[in-house]
């Protein structure tokens, strides 16, 4: 099973930019890449447990690349966090779109990923709608459980 979700990844989670998130910590003591490649890994077992059929090029990139805005959060806005939580989304996406290919699919995932808090940025597709829902599972469970 994580064969399949290695083997479409192995390029970008080699690539020196995907590896910079290696250096950020995202929840407790995760890092940003492992926090990635957490939410690449459910989202590909939500898509296959309900049988939803994503394309799982957009799926994976798009988890992978979610959080992909390569600054530490903590240091962020004076520690108030609250820019960051509206803003990196968007961050994010243009790293995305600047260092790879990535299509308007595969952008919308990763622009989505935060709503509710990104009110507009409302999931439509199933894959934004995997994505945003398997991050929020991976980041309670890493805030809550791995401190
Ligand atoms: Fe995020
Ligand atoms: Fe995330």
């Amino acid at each position: 099973m994580d064969n399949e979700v290695n083997e479409i990844l192995s390029e970008l989670k080699t690539n020196s930019r995907v590896l910079e998130m290696q250096h950020f910590i995202q929840h407790g003591n995760t890092s940003t890449y492992e926090h990635c490649n957490r939410v690449a890994k459910l989202s590909y077992r939500i898509d296959r447990r309900l049988s939803l059929h994503s394309d799982l090029n957009v799926l994976l990139v798009g988890a992978m690349l979610h959080d992909f805005y390569l600054y530490d959060w903590h240091n962020y806005d004076d520690g108030a966090h609250r820019l960051h939580g509206f803003t990196h989304a968007k961050a994010a996406c243009k790293n995305a779109q600047r260092y790879f290919d990535i299509d308007d699919k595969t952008s919308r995932v990763i622009a989505c990923h935060m709503w509710p808090l990104n009110i507009r940025n409302f999931p439509r597709s199933r894959e934004e709608w995997i994505v945003c829902i398997a991050d929020k599972c991976i980041s309670l469970q890493e805030t809550v459980f791995r401190r």
